[in-house]
């Protein structure tokens, strides 16, 4: 099968830092491949580097969602090491294809010997591939990304250094509103080919900042979690069966008449079903589901004895536990402006993934004004507001 790899020219001999190596008002629509939409996010990256001769365009096909393996991903470092540093690349392939350029970077001091070329690269491998034949000079910080704010990249992460090098140099910004490296992906070819331009040219660096990460406080009472002092009840934290508060809290329930006396000046009715719920009501409750429905199906709508909040005395059930509620106008109603007095809606849509059960737009979950505001305005669940999980052990 014919190897898929970017070609670099051999007689290619512009210094990267003069930066013509790109041209000015390249086509951001036109393509030569004929796998890439006109509409492709990387098109400008892929057409950039195809104008400097740095992408093999001869077959017509560029495979933007193709892996790139360790050893391609080394020729390509090394190759843009030798046009940056000599102005040329010098090297040619050698038996396997791939050791010359291990061997250039190892002359150069970077050590691969950790990596199998044949497999494809991780996205942490890419990025130490590529930061380790880079000089600091070219890899100025121009954003203040503090340690640890890239959540999904751990201190003791393997290539930690070249990935905070490379977030604060531009060259990467993550994904999703965390920014997220995911290190452990294997990267493809658009991806790389995205990498590539911002590396070799400065301008298409991407300028942004990112605050110390919020740092939550967890701590285990008789038992009983709480995250910054609130009471955490979900898949991952339970109760013991003996933590019974009889029935809804004070503040809870006082909360709940003022919410239901600002629904009513409103002109609607909004009215608990299922309040507090023991340890041993949950039990029968669920075990009901699970006979009914099995319990994988139970498991998505009601929690196994000992998970649900209702045993914390802080969840009301209202009106109607039918997901049609929320098209109602009391749960319109609801969904607006429980926080404003001190709830949220616990399982919003579409958070199955992160708070472990269905929308339920009737179950709302006091946690005070302030904390409720603030966890509507972030428009995050619970769960991510605390960067906590939601799921059984077994
Ligand atoms: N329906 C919710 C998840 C409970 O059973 O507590
Ligand atoms: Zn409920």
């Amino acid at each position: 099968m014919k190897r898929i790899t970017f070609l670099i020219f051999l007689t290619f001999t512009v210094l990267i830092s003069n930066l013509p190596v790109f041209a000015e008002g390249v086509s951001s629509e036109i393509t030569v491949f004929t796998d890439i939409p006109p509409d492709a996010w990387y098109i400008a990256d892929v057409n950039s580097l195809t104008e400097a001769g740095l992408i093999d365009c001869s077959e017509g096909r560029f495979y933007p969602d193709k892996q790139l393996t360790c050893a391609e991903a080394v020729k390509l470092a090394v190759s843009i090491n030798q046009l940056h540093y000599n102005g040329a690349v010098l090297i040619e392939q050698g038996e396997p294809w791939y050791k010359p350029y291990c061997e250039y970077l190892s002359d150069i001091g970077v050590d691969v010997s950790a990596l199998d070329m044949e497999a494809e690269a991780t996205r942490a491998e890419y990025i130490y591939i590529f930061a380790s034949a880079l000089k600091d000079s070219d890899l100025e910080a121009i954003n203040q990304i503090p340690d640890g704010a890239i959540t999904d990249v751990a201190a003791d992460l393997p290539y930690v250094e070249a990935i905070y090098k490379f977030y604060r140099a531009g060259i990467i910004c993550g994904s999703d509103e965390n920014r997220s490296c995911h290190p452990d992906e294997y990267i493809k070819r658009s991806e790389a080919a995205a990498v590539a331009v911002r590396i070799l040219d400065k301008e298409r660096r991407i300028r942004f900042d990112m605050k110390e990460p919020v740092k939550h406080t967890l701590e285990v009472i008789d038992g009983v979690t709480y995250i910054d002092g609130v009471l955490i009840v979900n898949k991952t934290y339970p109760l013991p069966p003996e933590y019974a508060p009889g029935g809804l809290t004070k503040e809870c329930s006082e909360a709940f008449v003022k919410l239901q006396a600002a629904a009513w000046k409103d002109g609607l009715n909004i009215y608990s079903v299922s309040d507090y719920r023991s340890y041993e009501y949950q039990k029968g409750l669920y075990q009901r589901y699970a006979a009914r429905d099995g319990a994988a199906a139970a498991d998505r709508y009601s929690a196994r004895p000992g998970h649900s909040e209702h045993q914390t005395g802080l969840a009301i059930d209202c009106n109607s536990v039918y997901q049609s509620f929320a098209d109602t106008a009391a749960g319109r109603w609801l969904a607006a402006h429980c926080h404003e007095y001190g709830f949220i809606i616990r399982y919003p849509k579409g958070a199955e993934s992160i708070t472990g059960y269905m929308f339920e737009p009737w179950h709302i979950r006091y946690l005070g004004n302030e904390m409720a505001s603030k966890i509507h305005e972030s428009g995050l669940t619970l769960e991510e507001y605390f960067g906590i999980t939601s799921e059984y052990a077994e």
